[in-house]
């Protein structure tokens, strides 16, 4: 691909459940769909050097579901983790998992840790996993640290700025996406990446995520090229 490539490129997968609905199916097989789409964007990714790609798979929010549907979602997870780890470990990508991975049952947390570990040196493709994770609860959580190291006597508040914040979020070592792509024609934030999205191109696509191929990728990085950034500047020139 030719043209100026996005670095980082954050997903929303959305619509697994409207998938499987479509079909008469119940939502966890939409879930398990979503696994093969997420092979799809990891291979385009690959294939077009972007360097980070960020997927939003848990949201703190998705702890309200149905037990049986967290179930399914953990079952797809561990799965995940078993059938990808050698290949990802092959074609050199590095995965990380950020969200409260605390919170996760104990298979999972094993699971987790098993693919981290086994891709730990890859160099090609840095896949960060967002699971059980919210944006305003990272915040508040970074307001609460640097209060309490203020109050230890640790950091002057005047120090406070942006790196200092942003060093305090849980996704602190994470650059901002520069293209965020949402599947299943929502538009909405829903609580990701609040801090990283400020000056992030945003690309919403209809396909719902079961449906989302390397393709799809290619169009948002192809319309993701047509576009000017310019952070709140004016035109050069
Ligand atoms: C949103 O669809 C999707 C999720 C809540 C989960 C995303 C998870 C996967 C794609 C599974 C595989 C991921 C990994 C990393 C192993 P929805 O259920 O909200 O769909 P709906 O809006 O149509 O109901």
């Amino acid at each position: 691909m030719t043209g100026h490539l996005p670095r980082h490129v954050a997903v929303i997968m959305d619509g697994n459940g409207r998938w499987a609905g479509q079909r008469n199916l119940p939502r966890r097989v939409g879930h398990w769909e979503g696994m093969k789409a997420v092979r799809e964007a990891v291979e385009g990714a690959l294939e077009t050097g972007v360097g980070i790609l960020t997927l939003y798979a848990f949201s703190t929010q998705n702890w309200s579901r149905p037990a049986e549907e967290i179930e399914a979602l953990m079952g797809v997870l561990q799965s995940f983790a078993e059938r990808e780890r050698r290949n990802l470990a092959r074609e050199g990508v590095r995965v990380r998992v950020l969200g409260e991975v605390e919170r996760l049952d104990a298979p999972s947390r094993d699971a987790v840790r098993r693919i981290v570990e086994a891709t730990r040196d890859g160099d090609a493709l840095l896949l960060n996993l967002m699971i059980s994770y919210g944006a305003r609860e990272e915040i508040v959580g970074a307001a609460r640290a640097l209060a309490e190291a203020a109050r230890a006597g640790l950091l002057e508040t005047d120090s406070i700025d942006e790196g200092t914040f942003r060093s305090a979020l849980l996704t602190g070592s994470v650059p901002d996406p520069d293209l965020l792509i949402r599947t299943s024609g929502e538009m909405r934030i829903s609580n990701f990446m609040l801090w990283h999205l400020a000056y992030t191109e945003l690309y919403v696509t209809p396909v719902l995520w079961p449906d989302f191929t390397r393709d799809d990728l290619f169009a948002a990085i192809l319309d993701y090229q047509r576009r000017e950034r310019r952070f709140g500047r004016v035109t050069a020139g």
